[in-house]
């Protein structure tokens, strides 16, 4: 009998630290839900102090979440933890994760303190969380370069204090498996009342290491592994779901662990993150990249025809990849999109539909064969949970190596109005972007711009993804078109309206947050 590995998902917390991954709260609702139909055990939604978004849309998760735990991270502060009580207050099975460095290095050039005072401050911490919740996690930060005694140490202290999960990151990616392996083993046999917690690993994927170090982990008697869907997060990421939960899946032998995961979600969730946070698959991801399945080798190709399991080891279907084909065209009615679309998992209203559908028969228009992956990206582009500023209506350029690049475009604005200006520049997606700011008049800055072609074939659909730096925001944009020029004016629009939604929440939580102050000073 397999062990149960829990999963926690931290791609809504730890994994939003990507640059430009900033979800609004339809989003990461989104993203919650599909989290609980890909079955993880549990779901950090956030750092409610670190922002009235992050706080907004803990407690929105925990409005719809009702099987997974959902997870608050704090510092180990009394104040951030009331505040990720509050925030916590409707969920069914609330967690508050909160903790401290362990490391000399943090202990010294982060935190100012001495071992002694780091482990008072983490048992106070964890007092203080369980005045509020059964379930608090512990997170001894930087413990991959913590010498073993303290950190052994600290652990039975906060276990005494009441901590049901003691959390090993390995914050900086720099162990080993072998190392790591042997640091949760000695977790497990010298501290004396870890019988009490369940130990949970959480890698960071600086070496590439950070899936075979949580591995290491769960073979040396970890039981959660926390991990991001794509391994997205700050610098290198996380580890990556789709890859412990496939490797303990697969290798069961070796592990003899296994999750709870409906691998048969998988694709569906990779897909939406990366459609949500803009932050693409690279092809030769493991389990979820394009090329995962691709045997383009011939002798890889004649073997799989033969006998799938000469050279693959997983189904394609075991992670949800979509079996057959079904290709549309123009003349496929609306009937038949939305028996595609369903089979794809898509649950779309009508007024969706008909907007994907007007969308779908554009596209037809152009290109002979609609593929599942076009469907795909129409869908992101007509389903948008960014609210809509700016509409591109119209973009016309001209460009060539004679002649000065020079964009016209016509945009819907906030009450409705068109609007149309040119402008030129470098090239022509400078000319229309500069033309959109003359309309839009946002200030930004383009940092990164990036396009690919959906399928293949000459007459594939262009997928830009943008990011945009305004002070100390970086935001993502995506668009698609058949022309690459409208794809990138989209891309832009998109970009901006993102900007435009977070300025404005922000300004309303700060006017939210000075009425408070202000009655509170009344009273
Ligand atoms: O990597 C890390 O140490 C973390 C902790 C805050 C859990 O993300
Ligand atoms: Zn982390």
């Amino acid at each position: 009998m397999a062990d149960r590995v829990l999963i926690f998902d931290t791609t809504l917390r730890d994994g939003e630290q990507s640059p430009g991954a900033s979800l609004n709260v339809p989003e990461k609702l989104e993203i919650a839900r599909q989290l609980e139909r890909l079955g993880v055990d549990v779901i950090e939604a956030g750092f409610p102090i670190s922002s009235p978004g992050d706080f907004a849309a803990v407690q929105a998760v925990c409005k719809v979440v009702r099987n997974a735990v959902v997870c608050g991270l704090t510092r180990a502060r009394s104040n951030d933890i009331d505040v990720a009580a509050e925030a916590l207050k409707e969920a069914v099975r609330p967690r508050i994760h909160t903790g401290l460095g362990v490391s000399d290095n943090h202990l010294a050039h982060k935190l100012n303190t001495t071992r002694e005072g780091a482990k008072e401050q983490g048992v106070a911490a964890v007092k203080h969380a369980r005045r509020y919740v059964e379930d608090v996690e512990y997170f001894l930060e930087d413990a991959g370069r913590a010498a073993p005694d303290y950190l052994c140490e600290v652990i039975e202290a906060v276990v005494a204090a009441g901590a049901t999960v003691i959390n090993i990151p390995d914050t900086t990616g720099y162990a080993t498996p072998a190392e790591f392996g042997a640091l949760i083993a000695s977790v497990m046999n010298r501290v004396p009342n870890i019988g009490k917690a369940v130990v949970s690993v959480h890698c960071h994927d600086d070496l590439g290491l950070a899936a075979a170090n949580a591995l290491a982990g769960v073979k040396a008697g970890a039981r959660q592994v926390e991990c991001t869907v794509n391994g997205i997060g700050g610098g290198a990421g996380n580890t990556s779901l789709e890859e412990v939960v496939m490797a303990m899946r697969v290798r069961s032998d070796v592990y003899g662990a296994d999750t709870g995961i409906v691998t048969q979600e998988i694709y569906k969730t990779s897909r939406l993150v990366s459609n949500l946070t803009g932050i693409l698959v690279q092809p030769n991801k493991a389990i979820v990249g394009a090329n995962a399945f691709a045997h383009s080798s011939g002798i890889h190709q004649d073997g799989v025809l033969k006998e799938r399991s000469t050279y693959e080891i997983i189904d394609p279907r075991d992670v949800g990849i979509p079996e057959s084909r079904i290709l549309l065209t123009a003349r496929s009615g609306r009937h038949a999109l939305l028996h595609r679309l369903q089979h794809l998992g898509y649950d779309l209203d009508d007024p969706q539909l008909d907007r994907v559908y007007e969308r779908f028969l554009q596209v037809a228009d152009r290109k002979k064969m609609i593929h599942d992956e076009d469907l795909e990206v129409i869908v992101a582009d007509e389903t948008t949970l960014v609210r809509v500023s700016y509409e591109l209506l119209h973009v016309q350029v001209s460009c060539g190596d004679h002649s000065i690049p020079t964009a016209t475009v016509e945009l819907r604005g906030p009450g409705g109005q068109t609007m149309t200006d040119s402008d030129h520049g470098t090239g022509p997606v400078d000319a229309i972007y500069r033309a959109i700011n003359r309309v839009t008049r946002v200030d930004n800055e383009l940092i990164e711009f990036g396009i690919q072609a959906v399928t293949e074939g000459i007459d594939a659909l262009a997928e830009v993804t943008i990011r945009i730096r305004s002070e100390d925001d970086i935001l993502t944009g995506r668009g698609s078109h058949s022309d690459i020029c409208v794809a990138s004016g989209r891309a832009y629009v998109n970009a901006l309206n993102r900007l435009i939604e977070k300025r404005e929440t922000a300004g309303a939580a700060t006017v939210a947050r000075h009425s408070h102050s202000v009655r509170e000073e009344r009273a």
